[in-house]
């Protein structure tokens, strides 16, 4: 068969239409040949002891701490940026196309974090730029708020987990470092978090956003008592219209705070 180019472009085109949408190993497996040989009787397997002596298990807390020095080390947005893109250790940015920081303006006084990058994140390079980036921008426009002029964006990981599954502890063990640096250097005024995994993680609660958000609480950012306002996270919005009200009157207690605070 002469496979020609229209043809594989119209396979792939068919596969991210069914939501296929990446290629998790390097080379294609054929599940069929394997699944038959799982059935065959067990033969006596060689020990492959070379494998075992070059690759030494280092422990989540072991790459968290590398994380940790790395991000000590950076003194600017950029350099943790740099930093981030050049850190192998986690395997969610095996997986991912990019590196993905933040958006905004790194001037204001306004940081929101979200869970993770996305399909459309990932391909951009940027967060919150798919459907549930223009619906964030059309929340905050209704607060008067603009992404290029008053807030700044990033994600508690900044690498998309494969699939869009929810990120395991571990990843969040290893990024959070990163996502703490973050902070420390942007110095925002005002945080709002986006959604479940960002709010329990950074807020180290194991209520749900539905407990969490409604309310005012505070972060510990070296000594200074920042407010932060979790609320739902933009893709449940989407899946979920009705949260809409809630999410409303969260965004009217935003835009008081903001002039309270004078932002
Ligand atoms: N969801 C997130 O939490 N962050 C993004 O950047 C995109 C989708």
């Amino acid at each position: 068969m002469n496979i020609e180019d229209k043809d594989i472009a119209s396979l792939l085109h068919w596969y991210m239409e069914s939501g296929v949408d990446e290629s998790i190993g390097d080379e294609a497996l054929d599940w069929f040949a394997i699944s038959q040989t799982a059935t065959q009787k067990p033969t006596k397997q060689k020990p492959v002891a070379s494998a075992q002596k070059t690759s030494p298990r280092v422990s989540t807390d072991q790459i968290a701490e590398e994380a940790e020095k790395l991000a000590a080390s950076c003194n600017s947005l950029d350099a943790l940026n740099d930093a981030i893109n050049r850190f192998d250790s986690c395997r969610l940015k095996k997986t991912a196309t990019h590196t993905v920081f933040s958006d905004g303006n790194s001037d204001s006084n306004i940081m929101l974090i979200g869970e993770a990058p996305g399909v459309d994140e990932d391909r951009q390079g940027k967060p919150f730029v798919g459907e549930n980036g223009s619906l964030l921008d059309r929340m905050f426009k209704a607060i008067d708020l603009n992404r290029k002029k008053d807030f700044y964006l990033t994600n508690i990981l900044p690498w998309r987990p494969p699939g869009n599954r929810k990120p395991t502890p571990e990843e969040i063990a290893i990024c959070m470092p990163f996502i703490k640096r973050h902070m420390e250097l942007f110095e925002p005024k005002l945080i709002i978090l986006l959604g479940g995994i960002s709010a329990s993680n950074l807020l180290k609660s194991s209520l749900g956003i539905t407990r969490l958000r409604g309310k005012w609480t505070e972060f510990d950012l070296n000594g200074n008592k920042i407010p932060v306002r979790p609320l739902f996270h933009p893709a449940y919005l989407l899946r979920q219209p009705k949260a809409k009200g809630d999410t409303w009157k969260d965004l009217l207690e935003i835009k008081v705070k903001i002039e309270e605070l004078s932002l």
